[in-house]
Formats: C-alpha cells, structure tokens, sequence
C-alpha cells in the first residue's frame, strides 16, 4: 500500500537533470511518426485540421468513428425498439439516438418491434412486453444497475439493454455508448454491471452569491438569480455527464452553509433544479447550518434535545418534501471551523445528527453528518486525532439514517495522508468517505494531476480492523460489516466555465470520481485509459503516453510540494504555492500553520505520531500501528507524517533523510519538464484549442513546480544547514525572497481579503 508509482517515463529524472531531447528519445518518437504513416486507419489528423473544442461535451463528445469500426458498430445499431414510458426512459432514447447518431453518423430508426440484425432494444420488464418475455435474469442488476446482452429476437441479432428500473436503463444506454467509444466489440455481448455503493453523490461548495469555495472553474453552476423560471440548458448537460458515470445525487450548496436555502424563496429554486435532475435520477440534498432554528426560526437555542428545535426541523424538512419529494437529505458541518453544531450545547455529535434524522426519517431521507471536526475542547491535540476522539465513542449511537462523512485522511485533502482512522473503527455505524475532486491543495486550476490514482489508494487501502482485505472499500461498500445504507461523497470541480472544470484534464476526475463511486474496484489507469479514449482519441499513440502521464502525474505532485509524508505546507487560506515557513501567529488555531506540521528544527523533521509523540498512530489496527509506528517499517511516503527523524537519517535507500527530500523535489519538478516535452509531441492527436490550454497550462506546472521545489529546499535548508547533495542546484533565490513573495488572491479562496500582507505584494516571483 502507498507504493510510489513507479516512473517509467522520466528518463531525466534524478537530481534536476533538465529533461532534454536524448538521441533515443528522439529516435523513439521518429519511429512512432514512421508507424502512424503505416497505419491508415490512425492516421492523425494535423492538429489544424481538427476542429477546435472547447471542452463543453466532456467526455460525451460522439464524434464520427473512422475505419473498420465505423461499419462494425453500425450493423449493430440498425434500430432502437424501446417505450418512451418516462423522462428518464426518453432520456435514455434520447442518448442513444445522440450518441449514435455522433458516433456513426446515421440515425437508426426507431421501432415498436424488432425487424432486423443489428436492432438495439431497451427497457424494463414493466416498460416493455418484449423486455419481459427475453430469457434474462435481472436480479444480477439490481435497482440500479443493467444488462447488456446479445440476443436473437425474432431472428434477428439484437443487443439487450434491459434492467429493473427504468434509472438502470438510462445508465445501461451510457454503457453501450462507451463501448463504442472506447472501441469495444459489441457483437457478442453478456454484462452486468451494478453500483456497490448505492448513494454517489457530488458535494458542490457553491454558495447562494454564485461564488464557490475552493471552486476553479469559474462561478457556480446554479444560476440562483434566474430560477426557478429559466432552466439552463447546462443543467441538462450537467445532469447528463453525471448520469454517464452513475452519479445520484447533488448536494448544491456549500457546507458553509447559508440559512438563506432554506428559505421558501429558495426552496422554490432547489425544486426547479431537482425537477432538472430527477429523469437523471439525481436527488438533490442540502448543506444546512446546525444554527438555522435561531438564525431562521427565530428560536432562542438550536439545542438538538430541545423540542421545539426538534419540531422547527421536522416542519422544515416536512416543506421541503412537499415540493420535491424525492429530496435527498441534508449535510451538516457542525463544530467544525466555527461552524455552530450540537456541543455549543453541551451535546454530541451523534444527538444532532439524530435530530435532524427523526425530521427525515419518515420522508425517507438522510444526513450526512461531516466527521471534519477539530475545533473542540480538545483543541490542543493533534488535529489528525480529533476527528476519531470524538466520534469513535459515539459508534453505534447514530440513526439508521445517518452517515458519518469522513473525509479520506485525518488532516484534509493532502496529496498524501494515511487514510482516515475512523475507516474501519465505527463498526456499528454507516460510514462514507469524502474525496475532494477539486484540487484545494494539489494545483488547483492549472496542475495535470489526475486524482484517480490517490482516490484508488484510499479505497484499496487495507484498514486491517478485521484481518488483511478490511479495506475501505469494503468497509464502505457495506461488504466488511453489513451496512445497508451505502455513500460516498467527492466535493466537485464543476463550475461555470465552459469546460466545466478548470481544464480539460481536470474533467478526468470528476469522471473517476463517478466511476469508482459505482465500482471502488476499478482500476485508476482503466478509467484513465476510458476517459482519454473518449475526451480525446483512443489512438495508442496518444492514449498510452497520455495515460501513463496522468497515472505519474499525482505522484510528482507529492514530490515537488509534500514528499515523504509532510502534509501542510501551503500557503494559508489560499492553499496555493509553497509556505513551509509559516510559523504559529497571535489569534490563528496552531494547526492553521506549516511547522506544526512539519515540525522541522535542528534535530531533524517530522510530526512524531508515535507513542513518544501524539500517538494518533495507535488510532489505527495493532498491525498497522505496529508497522507504521516504526520508522524502518514504515513506508517511506508517510515517514514523515508519523516520525520525526534526523536529517542524517539512513532511508532504506541508503541516503540520508535530507538527501532524499532534496531528490524528491527535484524529481518532482523534472517530470513536469518530462510530461510538457511529451504533450509537445501530442499535437498531431488533439484540436489546437484544447492543446494549447494543456501545452500552456503545463508550462504554469512547471514554473509552480519549480517555485515550490526552490523555496521548500531553501526554507529547510536554513533548518537543516546540511549541503545540497552534488550535482543539485541551489535554489535561485534567497530564503527572504521566497517568504515575502506570497499569491494575495486566488480563485475559490473564501477569505474576503488578500491572503497576505500589503507589504509582501512588492517582491515579484
Ligand atoms: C478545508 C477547506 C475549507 C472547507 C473545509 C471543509 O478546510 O479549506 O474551505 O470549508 O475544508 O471541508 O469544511
């Protein structure tokens, strides 16, 4: 678990070597272009004959299949038999009928029978008479899920989309299209494919004044000014790439949350969108605030004992479901980053979460209630403890329809954390994790990293509560302890802009997100491989390079800002660019600040997380504290966070500590050399619109890259007052100067002012 990935494709690599064009490199990319000459039906495209795009379909592109694969797939897409029996049954036709229609360039007929090879049937057994009399057993499908399946109808060669509902439908039609799109063969088809996880849902910052927290993709996508009477087309399109890849739900607000969304004037709003949504099989859900009974209800307390609390929520949640009836539930952030919640009254977690879960109870809805506390009376222990001191002795205590939300590590959304230790520990209690989808804390807007390969680690990694193989994964899809009620959350990256994310490569981990949230047994570089094969091409001359690329692109991450397990190093409130310096200030909680968690000074640096230390080791199983509790066990990508050790410390490798942080740095900063030469050479392959935001957006990862690489080695080095290994250059710059440039504003920063003072504005990066 937590094993580097390995690099394969950074010939450069060691020690800052400039990734320059070796003679093999050369070579190897002269014998790709004399293969893609001998390959007529690759052949690319020179990139100015591609039509330039602006990101806006995503991944649902449909654009004209070429050679032997265009007439394969169009003898099996001769006509579509299926009833328009609901919206999301037309749904469902209506893809299908765009999708094929991009795809192959002809339009099949539709028909009330089959009547020919290649017809494409969809439906129910409830929707279709033809659906009910096919020899299919749709109990592998599930409520949700689908069948694909080859069958002869009438005598005639057919494909089979059928399932039980008519939400398995639409999700069976945006599988068929994949396989199309990912070049896959479809004429002999049997597969059945079902979520794990029954709630998959995107947690939007977004607030009620359009802006969004941690959003870098412009505004939020939820026009509140003109709902509910104009209905943007976007939010069809949004629903549409959601339903793709199995998402079901929307929490449309931020867990900041307003009270304001809670009012009639909103709430006329949230229906108008979940009106949207619903033929997508989206619920919508709400962030609320824990103080909304005073705030809006002009109650004296918001006790959650208090019964008259209790009745103000229940009426609230009553209204709600008189409008939308399929609303999901509400996500609350209590006691967290002073946000009100149930101990400003002496109360548990668990007794407000259960308040608002007997209002919802009996509409059928849920809480998710949000593990992310820290600001309690326990304020001076470790941050990374917290969460699991104050919820582990509430297990059990919690409704049904309760899920605890646990964000993926124990500090929040780093390029690398351990996993949460309350994965695992609250057996008796439904549990989901939170993913960040939007890049906080790993280059936010402009960075390539493709999360897919953090957010497989997490689900894979091995919790141990319950022998080898309790992971996650398991834990949360139910299969470990038996839960019922299954979640998993991923904060979005969608916004305003009209590529939806930020970049075109952003949009990779919203799509992974969705895929893993139906299957967390998927693998990150398959979901790459699917994604690219439909943002871009599946051409193998771009689809493994760039595949490769994005598996690698995490990892350089962690090298260029937090290797070996340091988390924190960011500059506060914005999280953008390095500010390991940043020391504990007068009127901020400690842990708002960079040495706290690297706790760097003479001896050495890391966050003793051992029994000498904070301990927080021992929140995890016996096999894993023991393993991780020792530093020559523990796997060198989470050293640092649970020891403190000599700069001369002796890594397994045989450096020393300090030479191996210096060598992570630089090995960060030389892949992103190595990924922008390798994307230079992609043109060919790629509309020039988005390879040039790429090509450009590469080139701002480098100089970041550089940037954090030179003013973290400067910042230790002044600790640390050991050389730089030979060959490694010196930072071009001096401490002083690193520490005073600082970013004042960036996108999605909640803070209303600069976050730095006037005075640093003057020294230019
Ligand atoms: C992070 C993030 C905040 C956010 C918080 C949360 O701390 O920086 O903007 O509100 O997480 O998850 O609640």
């Amino acid at each position: 678990m937590m094993k580097p990935i390995p690099r394969t494709s950074v010939p450069g690599a060691s020690r800052g070597a400039p990734a320059s064009w070796s003679l093999p490199r050369a070579l190897a990319v002269a014998c790709l272009l004399v293969t893609q000459l001998a390959h007529a039906d690759l052949k690319p495209a020179p990139s100015s004959a591609l039509p330039a795009e602006d990101g806006y379909r995503l991944w649902l592109r449909y654009v004209p299949v070429a050679g032997p694969w265009r007439s394969r797939y169009r003898a099996g897409a001769t006509e579509l038999v299926g009833a328009d029996a609901s919206p999301t049954l037309r749904a469902a036709r209506a893809e299908l009928l765009r999708g094929l229609t991009g795809l192959l360039q002809l339009q099949p007929q539709s028909m009330t029978s089959v009547t020919r090879d290649g017809a494409i049937v969809f439906g129910t057994p409830r929707s279709s008479a033809l659906v009910k009399s096919l020899p299919l057993d749709l109990r592998q499908a599930g409520t949700e899920g689908y069948l694909i399946r080859t069958l002869t109808i009438d005598g005639h060669g057919a494909t089979v989309i059928a399932a039980n509902t008519d939400v398995g439908v639409l999700y069976g039609a945006f599988g068929f299209l994949r396989l199309l799109q990912t070049r896959q063969p479809i004429r002999h088809l049997d597969i059945a494919s079902s979520p794990k996880i029954s709630r998959r849902v995107l947690d939007h910052w977004d607030n009620l004044n359009g802006s969004v927290e941690r959003g870098y993709a412009g505004d939020s996508l939820w026009k509140w000014e003109s709902l509910p009477e104009y209905l943007s087309p976007r939010y069809t399109d949004y629903a549409r790439a959601c339903a793709s890849i199995g998402i079901n739900g929307a929490v449309l607000d931020n867990v900041n949350a307003s009270p304001f969304i809670l009012t009639p004037f909103y709430l006329r709003k949230v229906a108008a969108l979940a009106g949207v949504l619903r033929p997508y099989g989206i619920r919508v859900y709400l962030s609320v605030p824990f103080s909304a009974p005073v705030s809006l209800g002009k109650l004296k307390s918001a006790d959650p004992l208090d019964p008259r609390v209790q009745a103000w929520w229940s009426a609230k949640v009553a209204e709600i479901y008189r409008d939308i009836p399929d609303f999901g539930g509400l996500l609350m952030k209590a006691n967290s980053e002073g946000q009100p919640g149930p101990e400003d009254y002496g109360r548990t977690q668990a007794q407000g979460a259960n308040t608002l879960a007997r209002a919802l109870a009996p509409h059928g809805g849920i809480v998710m209630w949000r593990a992310f506390v820290y600001t309690t009376a326990a304020r001076s222990e470790d941050r990374a403890k917290q969460a699991y001191d104050t919820f582990k002795p509430l297990d059990g205590k919690f409704a049904d329809n309760v899920l605890v939300q646990v964000k993926n590590g124990p500090f929040d959304f780093q390029p690398r954390e351990p996993f949460h230790p309350l994965f695992g520990a609250m057996p008796h209690t439904h549990l989901m994790p939170e993913l960040q989808i939007t890049k906080e804390y790993l280059g936010q807007r402009t960075s390539i990293v493709y999360l897919g390969p953090l957010f497989q680690e997490v689900l894979r990694a091995d919790t141990w509560t319950r022998g080898a193989g309790s992971t996650v994964a398991r834990v949360i899809d139910g299969s470990l302890y038996g839960e019922r009620l299954t979640a998993i959350a991923g904060v979005a990256n969608t916004g305003s802009l009209r590529n939806w994310s930020g970049s075109i490569f952003n949009q990779a981990n919203w799509y992974a997100f969705g895929r893993l949230a139906w299957d967390p047994d998927l693998s990150a570089r398959d979901i790459a491989a699917e994604w690219v094969a439909m943002t871009f091409t599946s051409d193998p001359h771009f689809l493994t390079p760039v595949v490769t690329m994005m598996m690698e692109s995490r990892e350089a991450a962690v090298d260029y800002m937090t290797p070996l397990g340091l988390a924190g190093q960011m500059a506060a409130q914005t999280h953008f660019g390095p500010a390991p310096w940043v020391a504990p200030s007068a009127g901020l909680p400690p842990d708002w600040s960079s040495t706290y968690y690297s706790r760097a000074d003479a001896s050495g640096i890391g966050f003793d997380r051992t029994a000498t230390g904070s301990d927080a080791v021992a929140q995890y199983s016996p096999h894993l504290a023991a393993l991780w509790g020792n530093p020559a066990t523990c796997p060198d990508d989470l050293l640092l966070w649970f020891h403190h050790l000599s700069w001369d410390y002796r890594m397994r490798s045989g450096e020393t500590l300090w030479d191996s942080l210096v060598g992570h740095y630089d090995r960060g900063v030389a892949w992103v050399k190595q990924a922008r030469a390798t994307w230079s050479t992609l043109a060919p392959y790629v509309d020039p619109q988005r390879f040039q935001l790429t090509a450009n957006f590469l080139a701002i990862e480098q100089k970041d890259a550089q940037w954090w690489r030179d003013a973290s080695i400067a910042y230790f080095q002044s600790i640390s007052h050991r050389p730089l290994p030979a060959g490694v250059a010196a930072p071009p710059d001096t401490l002083a100067h690193y520490e005073a440039f600082c970013v004042p504003y960036v996108e999605g920063t909640p803070a209303p002012g600069p976050g730095c003072p006037p005075a640093d504005l003057a020294v230019p990066r």
